[in-house]
């Protein structure tokens, strides 16, 4: 039986708290929703919060992966994740913030290599550092889904990284603008925003995407999308969350189809 190889994407921002690690949480709500495996892979490694959003206890984190590949002691991934539901997984960030020094930019390529055996999709959760660390895990994923919200440093620090990008040739990303983490923060149209990053906006998640009580949702280990009146509640947002889904498994065919040549 062929092995799947799933699709890469992780998260990354100009500035910390723009919503990246809501937007994973909702976007593996809407890959089980889809039917699809996927893993979410904690890079946010001192920060980490996907345990805590998920209201799970893991036993085992990637510093235990790392640790055992490096000691030839690693058989399958699915001994260091914390499953959630029947089709969320994920790979939580070291308990001990200290662990995470170990964990360096030369491990991304192991990891996501065994990552991708296993599932449809990888999610990648990150904090906004620029390290090598970061930078090595721009180059290797599939697609990189850049967070901003309307904020002017924001919207400057991002026009500065994605001329990086340019410069580099980075060219497999997609913004999306979330108005919905800071929902007063309106100040440019999409217009404005669009020539201040000299850019085009994928997405949006809009203003009434707003949820208030969300620590309640984090404090339950629920995830928002997944709340069966969601859709009806949110149905613009609910369908930029597909469509940001679809899009990164739509490349994922074209690959697919490559590899069985
Ligand atoms: N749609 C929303 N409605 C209400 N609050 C939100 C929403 N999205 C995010 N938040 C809140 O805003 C804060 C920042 O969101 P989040 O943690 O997802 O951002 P982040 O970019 O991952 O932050 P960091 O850079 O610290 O990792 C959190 O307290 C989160 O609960
Ligand atoms: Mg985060």
């Amino acid at each position: 039986m062929a092995k799947k190889i799933g699709k890469t994407v992780c998260v990354y921002s100009a500035k910390g708290g723009v919503g990246k690690t809501t937007t994973i949480l909702n976007l593996a709500g809407t890959y089980h929703k889809l039917g699809k495996k996927v893993l979410i892979l904690d890079l946010d490694l001192t920060g980490g919060a996907i345990a805590v959003a998920l209201n799970k206890a893991p036993q085992m984190t990637l510093y235990n992966m790392i640790l055992d590949i490096e000691n030839n002691n690693y058989n399958s991934i699915s001994n260091y994740v914390t499953k959630y539901n029947e089709n969320i997984d994920f790979l939580a960030s070291p308990i001990d913030p200290r662990q995470a020094g170990k964990i360096d930019s030369t491990y991304i390529e192991l990891i996501l290599d065994r990552a991708i055996l296993s599932y449809d999709v990888v999610l990648i959760d990150t904090n906004h550092i620029i390290n090598e660390l970061n930078l090595v895990l721009i180059q290797r994923v599939d697609n990189i889904l850049f967070v901003t919200t309307n904020d002017p440093y924001d919207l400057k620090n991002l026009k500065s990284i994605l001329s990086i990008f340019k410069d580099t040739g980075i060219t497999n990303y997609k913004i999306l603008l979330n108005q919905s983490v800071i929902p007063f923060k309106n100040y440019f149209s999409l217009y404005d925003i669009k020539n201040i990053i000299k850019n085009n906006i994928d997405y949006t998640l809009s203003s009434s995407f707003f949820i208030p009580d969300i620590d309640n949702y984090v404090l339950n280990g629920q995830i928002i999308i997944l709340n069966n009146k969601c859709q009806k509640v949110f149905p613009e947002d609910y369908t930029s969350f597909v469509r940001m889904a679809t899009d990164f498994l739509e490349d994922k065919k074209e690959e697919e189809n490559n590899h069985e040549e």
